[in-house]
């Protein structure tokens, strides 16, 4: 499977997820939050029935991971958390040399491969990398802890909040 592709499904347009950017505040590097009726109703369309959407708000750079839930993202970044932030991919385990290396364009839908090892650098502090992202849920894989700086993402507290708005 490749790791990164972008995807031509319709752009979401700025009016209906505005008021996402405008209501994220402070946080501890990464959440999620149900999304707004209307970006829900404007995504959904485009996927299966029973596959997830959130906003997933990245506060800060995040360690070596492979997603533990899911092999695989459709995402849409609203805001990028700055103008050099690359998401990297590793090839193993047991090893982590870095293979690809990408400054993922916003505001264009695109497909990520979560089982090969990733990991998000450069963030700016201060600023957030927001995204919507559409993924089927599986609950198939167990945390996994390789080296010291490869955590599951899903070891961290994913918490669904109410919708923002
Ligand atoms: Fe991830």
């Amino acid at each position: 499977m490749t790791n990164f592709e972008y995807l031509a499904h319709p752009p979401i347009p700025n009016f209906l997820f505005q008021s996402i950017i405008d209501k994220v505040g402070p946080g501890d590097m990464l959440e999620c939050f149900d999304v707004p009726i209307p970006v829900k109703e404007f995504v959904m369309p485009f996927f299966p029935d029973h596959y997830k959407i959130l906003v997933q708000v990245i506060y800060t750079d995040l360690p070596i991971h492979c997603d533990n839930t899911r092999i695989a993202a459709y995402n849409f970044i609203l805001e990028t958390g700055g103008d050099n932030v690359y998401t990297n991919f590793f090839d193993g385990p047991p090893d982590h040399n870095i293979t690809e290396r990408l400054i993922i364009e916003k505001n264009r839908w695109h497909f990520i491969n979560t089982k090969t090892q990733h990991n998000i650098t450069g963030m700016e502090k201060g600023k957030h990398r927001i995204s919507i992202t559409v993924y089927e849920e599986l609950k198939l894989f167990k945390p996994i802890v390789i080296k010291e700086n490869y955590l599951s993402i899903d070891g961290y507290p994913i918490v669904t909040y109410p919708a923002l708005d």
